[in-house]
């Protein structure tokens, strides 16, 4: 077993750069197939969901090459078009690869993906998408099988609710298909206009990144490029939270503060000090944070899904109530029982969380089950008396290339540690 030995207390001083965000690296690596040549990303995190998609590129055909956090993807010889169960099980975003295996090579077969520790995943508005675009889609043993990706032909598709995962889906696969499409209703984080750029760096003729309405202009050759990956917006909203919940002063950069003005507003709500300049954020916080008003997570540019963990862990130890309402997922408050065996105080309702604040939280032997979770425990060990002892690290992996090593570097006290059980450590 293996688990971070958290001992809070200590106020938090210093500046992080910021690490590639892996919600842009992960479809952009799906995007690489659309381009029959070398494609050269910057700012990649090592980071296993990473590890997965490359994984799953080489076992398509492709020559994947890491130097340092840049990733070079040869994708001139693609020979299959299946990404086989266990890799699919390795990370079920791997779903946001059947547009562009389809759309390279006319066909593609995905093993199901299942749902995740948030909750069901399901994927109907991405298969919508791409039978709108002319594919044929079926489900065989587990299997979804695509054909017609050489028959893929420009339309107007509109999502029910603004998907990420189907957005980035509908775009790559209509970079394959023959005329105009208009994707209505699309997502637009800054993952969406990330991966837009990178397209545009091969040739591709997209507009709209950003908005709700992409426009498409398909089987345009595609040509080598090159793109360096935006910061991680959620990693810094875990880094802010920290702050706040140990008290302290950071200085984040290599990362776009206007892409976490919900997260910045909030804490400047709890009363912390933000300021933003290009690429990077300062923040201090001095005492115990305020509550705040009602949070509501929502798509872009409402407050993130993936932030809602470690805010509400910033809030544990807080003057006044918060109230939380996760929107987005069903499942996405398996950090509560953890953070309730180091003193936290949260009444969860179906969707709703009340957090009471408390003066104090207590290290605790605490469990991550799921990757944001995991970031959320982080959080409340650093504000916490005593020493936690962190574990389900394979989920915060998933998401953070150096958390031990940022949050050290910030004054923490965190060490990695490996025995029987965290039980005595
Ligand atoms: C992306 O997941 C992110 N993952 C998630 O981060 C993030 O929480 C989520 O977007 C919302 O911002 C990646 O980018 C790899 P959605 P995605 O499709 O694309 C429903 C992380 O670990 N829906 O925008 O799966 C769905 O159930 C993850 O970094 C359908 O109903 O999210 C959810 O309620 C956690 N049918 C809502 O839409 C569909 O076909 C938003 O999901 C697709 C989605």
């Amino acid at each position: 077993m293996q688990w971070y030995e958290i001992r809070g207390g200590h106020r938090l001083d210093g500046t992080v750069s910021v690490h590639g965000a892996k919600n842009s690296v992960l479809p952009i690596l799906c995007a690489t197939l659309l381009n029959s040549g070398v494609s050269v990303i910057h700012n990649c995190p090592r980071l296993s969901d990473v590890e997965a998609s490359v994984a799953i590129l080489r076992h398509l055909g492709c020559q994947v090459d890491w130097e340092g956090d840049t990733v070079c993807v040869d994708a001139t010889v693609v020979q299959r078009s299946d990404v086989p169960e266990h890799l699919m099980r390795e990370m079920r975003s791997s779903v946001i690869f059947l547009g562009a295996i389809l759309a390279r090579t006319g066909e593609a077969v995905v093993s199901m993906p299942g749902g995740c520790e948030l909750g069901p995943r399901p994927i109907d508005l991405h298969l919508a998408a791409l039978e709108r675009l002319g594919a044929e889609v079926a489900v065989q043993g587990g299997n979804l099988l695509c054909r017609g990706g050489r028959s893929l032909r420009g339309t107007e598709i509109s999502l029910s609710l603004p998907s990420v995962g189907a957005t980035e889906n509908a775009l790559l696969c209509a970079c394959g298909a023959e005329g105009t499409t208009i994707l209505q209703n699309a997502a637009r984080e800054p993952e969406i206009v990330d991966l837009v750029r990178f397209l545009r760096s091969l040739g591709a003729d997209i507009r709209g990144e950003g908005t709700s309405t992409l426009r498409i202009e398909g089987n345009h050759p595609l040509h080598s490029g090159e793109h360096t990956v935006i910061g991680d917006r959620i990693v810094a909203a875990t880094y802010l939270s920290a702050a706040a919940s140990a008290g302290g002063e950071v200085y984040l950069t290599g990362v776009d503060p206007e892409q976490l003005t919900t997260v910045t507003a909030l804490l400047r709500d709890a009363g912390a000090e933000v300021r933003r300049e290009p690429g990077a954020v300062w923040m201090r916080c001095e005492g115990l944070p305020h509550s705040v008003g009602p949070v509501r997570t929502s798509p872009y540019p409402g407050f993130p899904t993936d932030a809602q963990p470690v805010l509400m862990a910033a809030l544990c130890r807080s003057r006044g109530t918060t109230m939380i309402v996760e929107t987005m997922f069903e499942n996405r408050y398996r950090h509560v029982d953890e953070l309730r065996r180091m003193g936290a105080d949260i009444l969860v309702v179906n969707r709703v969380a009340l957090i009471t604040g408390v003066e104090r939280l207590h290290g605790a032997p605490v469990e991550a089950h799921d990757l944001r979770g995991g970031g959320a425990l982080a959080v409340a060990a650093l504000g916490a008396e005593g020493v936690t002892q962190l574990s389900g690290l394979h989920h915060i992996r998933r998401g953070y290339a150096s958390l031990p090593e940022d949050l050290r570097a910030l004054g923490a006290e965190i060490r990695w540690r490996q025995g029987e059980t965290t039980e005595g450590a």
